[in-house]
């Protein structure tokens, strides 16, 4: 079964069900700051999760395009990728356990629809804590529907629980629902849910029962709903006996023509193998962005850094397979063609994806030899050094100022007898990050930043204001701009219209109140990772392996930034805005002062 006629079943069979077909949403979402791309199939649902009426009805069932970068180490292997499809169906408070996995049953073995033989299926259930009771419900309906004990797993959090997609949002306990591959256990304990490589997860039955809050806090949702996610590539590969889903028709032409333009046969080195997946699995992903109706270019921020990191180790593995030229657009041109039909932004966008593909590659491409050279330069002296070893300062040098990738200077050294002074060279691009993080944030506020008592005071009050438009006009405000001198603080912020009095009037009130408070204002070093899963705002929220600072005002707000902020919010005085005005479109700005 090709991954067009899964996609077909999938919709047919829901639709059967009196579900209403809606279209995927962009990979960028609209609603989340606390993320770069769409990670899950629910996630453009969030707002019906949490009690919206949808306008298609209660039962809704589509694809979805999503993005996790989470992995992007572990992609090459068997399963991992960071662009996949997800096919979801949702109750918003209609149907709940018992109906659900008894669809996902029917769909999975049923002779009609995908035929998988039972014997081959097992699932977990969640073993429950001190917040929510053991699943015996959804064990009870696996029973029943003929699941044996042992093939149904208890789990624990860590694995049966489900979301939010995001920092914030709906979330719940769930089933999951695994594919034998037939392989021996690994153990006596093996079962569903054991990640030897027998049990590939394919689908997700997730009973929302909560939404976590920003403080943390888990609130019973008004209705409870349920969010299904199955992989398209992980089911192709098991309805068609691959054991990976790189072999799937979905990646055959890409990396056939990757391994035909490095004069490559396939299977016969590992190494080689996993970089002809690591190009294939970001080419897709590099051509979903580029593709997108809210596409963005490859930058040094945000879900643009993203895809140029994609891009640039792509075309690392692909000068390992001794490809010299660029490849990414050709690759786009194949990908374009088999996934046009369900993603027809991608026709629409082909002229973007190819040229931006082009030119990224380009430049990075320029950017390698002009460090080859350097790296030629630099020899003679490294050659006299008797250990033969090249320092991590001279390394940094040509990643810094040239863009020099370490590993390249890395393989580079190793054609010279040398080796490179890793951890100096890591020492040093540590202390760089933490420069370039506070530079970037400089950047973003508007010039350096002035580090006096007044505008040190408009600092924390800019986080009161900003945490204070989200609670007043919804989770979409985010932070476009912000400007702060000794006299005022100016803040820009997405948001569609206008603010009406009595909006002003209450994010000033609840400015104010933060301040009466008199909360204290504390600041932790983290990785960026830990800081978003603790519902951090993180303005950047970019760069990989990176602490960052956390400003937490009390139970009010928690920023992603680099200060400086007064030690309590009552220190504030009193917030008054001034002015509010279009800033551009779709872009408000607000002029505030303290008295
Ligand atoms: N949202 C659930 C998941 O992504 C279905 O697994």
């Amino acid at each position: 079964m090709t991954a067009d006629e899964l996609r077909s079943k999938y919709i047919a069979f829901f639709t059967s069900k009196a579900h209403v077909q809606i279209q995927g949403k962009s990979l960028i979402p609209d609603n989340d700051p606390t993320v770069l791309f769409t990670t899950a199939g629910m996630h453009p649902l969030v707002p019906y999760l949490l009690g919206a009426e949808h306008p298609a009805g209660t039962r809704l069932v589509d694809y979805q395009k999503c993005i996790r970068t989470v992995d992007i180490d572990l992609v090459g292997d068997p399963s991992h990728l960071t662009f996949f499809e997800m096919l979801g169906n949702w109750s918003l408070g209609d149907y709940f356990k018992d109906d659900a996995i008894r669809m996902s049953f029917e769909f999975l073995t049923s002779s009609q629809w995908l035929n998988i033989p039972r014997e081959a299926l097992g699932v977990t259930v969640f073993e429950g804590d001190d917040t929510v009771p053991r699943d015996e419900e959804s064990a009870a309906v696996w029973r029943s529907l003929g699941i044996p004990e042992e093939r149904i797993r208890y789990r624990p959090r860590a694995d049966n629980w489900w979301g939010p997609a995001g920092a914030t949002g709906p979330c719940g306990p769930d089933s999951e629902m695994f594919y034998d591959i037939g392989k021996d256990p690994c153990g006596a304990d093996c079962g569903p849910g054991c990640s030897c490589g027998k049990w590939l997860e394919i689908w997700n039955d997730v009973f929302m029962q909560y939404n976590k809050t920003a403080q943390g806090s888990y609130e019973p949702l008004v209705r409870t709903c349920v969010d299904t996610g199955m992989g398209i590539e992980r089911t192709v590969t098991i309805l068609n006996g691959k054991k990976s889903v790189y072999d799937t028709e979905i990646f055959e032409p890409i990396i056939e023509s990757i391994a035909c333009a490095a004069g490559y046969t396939r299977g016969t080195d590992a190494e080689r193998d996993r970089s002809l997946r690591i190009i294939a699995d970001h080419a897709r992903t590099a051509t979903f962005i580029l593709g997108d109706p809210k596409a963005v270019s490859p930058s040094n921020v945000g879900a643009g850094y993203v895809l140029r990191r994609l891009i640039r180790r792509a075309v690392r593995h692909g000068r390992k397979l001794g490809i010299s030229g660029a490849i990414l657009s050709p690759l786009a041109t194949i990908i374009i063609e088999t996934l046009g039909t369900a993603y027809p932004e991608l026709e629409e966008n082909r002229v973007n994806i190819l040229t931006s593909l082009n030119s990224e590659e380009q430049k990075f491409l320029e950017t390698l030899s002009k460090g080859e050279k350097e790296f030629e330069k630099l020899l003679p002296n490294v050659l006299k050094n008797p250990k033969r070893v090249m320092s991590g300062r001279l390394a940094f040098t040509l990643y810094d100022t040239y863009g020099f990738p370490i590993e390249l200077t890395e393989e580079l050294a190793v054609e010279h007898g040398l080796t490179v002074n890793r951890a100096e060279f890591e020492e040093a691009f540590k202390k760089h990050q933490a420069l370039s993080r506070v530079g970037s944030e400089q950047l973003f506020k508007g010039g350096l930043v002035d580090q006096g008592e007044s505008a040190t005071k408009y600092h924390t009050a800019t986080h009161l204001l900003h945490k204070a438009l989200q609670i007043v006009l919804g989770n979409h405000v985010a932070q476009k701009g912000s400007n702060i001198t000794a006299e005022r603080l100016r803040f820009d912020f997405s948001h569609p219209s206008p603010l009406t009095p009595e909006e002003l009037r209450r994010v000033e009130a609840l400015v104010n109140e933060q301040i009466t408070r008199n909360l204290p204002v504390t600041m932790e070093i983290i990785d960026l990772e830990t800081a978003k899963k603790q519902g951090a705002t993180a303005l950047f929220g970019e760069k990989y392996e990176t602490n960052v600072k956390v400003y937490t005002i009390g139970d009010f707000s928690k920023e992603v930034c680099g200060g400086p902020h007064v030690p309590n919010t009552g220190v504030l005085g009193t917030f008054k805005i001034q002015k509010e005005q279009s800033s551009s479109a779709g872009v408000r700005r607000i002029r505030a002062v303290l008295e």
